[in-house]
């Protein structure tokens, strides 16, 4: 049977959301809708009285592709409505703060994705899970990703041929490098001899960079270089990379402004040195990261390059072990950029602190939040938040934030 609903607002995956709750994948705030309800959840979604804010999805692929969640929405309200999540997360804990405009990378600017393959009777089928299924969508005319990706998707089916299982689906991440494609293989067959030797031959005809298979490097044809400042970074297969260079770009200003003439800064949740390497022209920097693999990639880049103030590494677990107050005393600024569980430990320690600069850069509003509200208690003041939008069309908000201390410690 057919019911209407009118949609109150969007949960944090991007669905529609009626009083009830009733659930609306690709709904808009007061639009009325009819359809079957399955549970919480309706299907057969009609939608009766659109919002004046829902536009034509630009890629055709939207309808069955799982990858993006909010191609029905107009660009401004798609901002309207993360800016609105990071001022909703500051206000559950009783914060405000100055919110810059948001910044969103263009279409067709990713740089990294990964490709599901599965072999088929006939060959192979490649492209993005579907929406809430395991079935694999093919994505020729992907908005999101960067044209180079897409027309590696070849290399992901061939991989598959070679390596991929009847049963199992293939994870083939693909990320661009300055030296052509990085490639990173997940969920194949077991390696051995033959397979090891055909993937090699693989990576000279497709002309990969390199390949790694479950994180073992196959083979290397030319390092896959980033490129952070001046440095040039060989990073390990896998590692984590901002999603977009012009996120990454815009992520750096918002980093630089704040910690602006520091001498001294702490890199904290460093990564391979997005941050640090450039932050390096004009300031000492210390690297903190867990990753040994990373914080070495890291430390190679610094070195091969001229002109950079000192810049140590330290690979340590920051949940576990954070920088105590003493450690933090040499740094007149600190950048975080932690996971999505947030910095709530090295927060607790840099409360303690009191160092005159912190730039917090995070994936998720909520642990943000939390960790701002720590640091606002112990006397740093939120200046403003941007939210930097790399992941385009979907649910995922990242943001950076500017903290200043009033009353150092001496
Ligand atoms: C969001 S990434 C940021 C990396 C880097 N700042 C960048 O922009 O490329 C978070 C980083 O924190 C690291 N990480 C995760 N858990 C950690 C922990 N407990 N201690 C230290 N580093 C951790 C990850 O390896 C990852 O490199």
């Amino acid at each position: 049977m057919s019911q209407s609903f009118t949609i109150a607002r969007l949960g944090h995956q991007g669905d529609g959301i009626a009083d009830g709750p009733v659930y609306a994948p690709r709904t808009l705030p007061a639009e009325v809708v009819s359809g079957t309800l399955d549970g919480s959840q309706l299907t057969d979604i009609r939608i009766e009285m659109p919002s004046d804010q829902r536009v034509k999805p630009p890629c055709r692929h939207y309808k069955s592709c799982g990858g993006c969640q909010l191609q029905h929405a107009s660009d401004d309200f798609v901002a309207d409505w993360k800016v609105g999540i990071v001022r909703n997360a500051l206000a559950a804990q009783g914060l405000e703060a100055p919110m810059r405009p948001i910044h969103t990378s263009p279409e067709r600017s990713r740089r990294r994705a990964t490709i599901a393959v599965r072999r088929t009777k006939k060959g192979t089928l490649a492209g993005f899970h579907g929406r809430a299924s395991d079935v694999i969508t093919e994505i020729p005319d992907c908005h999101l990703l960067d044209p180079a990706l897409i027309a590696a998707i070849p290399v992901a089916e061939a991989l598959a041929l070679l390596g991929g299982s009847r049963k199992g689906v293939l994870a083939v991440t693909l990320t661009l490098s300055e030296a052509g494609l990085d490639v990173s293989v997940k969920g194949g067959k077991p390696l051995d001899g033959p397979l090891e030797l055909a993937l090699a031959r693989a990576t000279e005809k497709h002309r990969l960079a390199r390949l790694a298979w479950e994180d073992e490097v196959i083979a290397m044809r030319e390092p896959p270089v980033q490129r952070f400042g001046a440095a040039e970074v060989v990073p390990p297969p896998g590692a984590f990379l901002q999603a977009t260079k012009d996120g990454e770009q815009a992520l750096l200003r918002a980093v630089q402004e704040v910690v602006g003439g520091a001498r001294r800064v702490a890199d904290l949740f460093a990564g391979c040195g997005t941050f640090s390497l450039p932050l390096a022209q004009g300031a000492e920097v210390h690297a903190v990261e867990g990753e040994a693999a990373m914080t070495e990639a890291l430390d190679r880049g610094w070195r091969k390059t001229r002109g950079l103030k000192q810049l140590t590494i330290e690979a340590r677990d920051l949940f576990r072990r954070p920088l105590m107050p003493d450690e933090l005393a040499k740094f007149d600024a600190v950048v975080l950029d932690p996971p999505r569980a947030g910095a709530e430990a090295q927060v607790a320690e840099l409360a303690q602190a009191q160092r005159p600069t912190v730039a917090y850069v995070s994936c998720n509003p909520v642990t943000f939040a939390r960790d701002a509200k720590a640091l606002t208690e112990a006397g740093y003041q939120l200046n403003w938040v941007q939210v930097v939008d790399q992941f385009r069309w979907s649910a995922h908000v990242e943001l950076a934030a500017s903290f200043t201390m009033n009353h150092t410690k001496p």
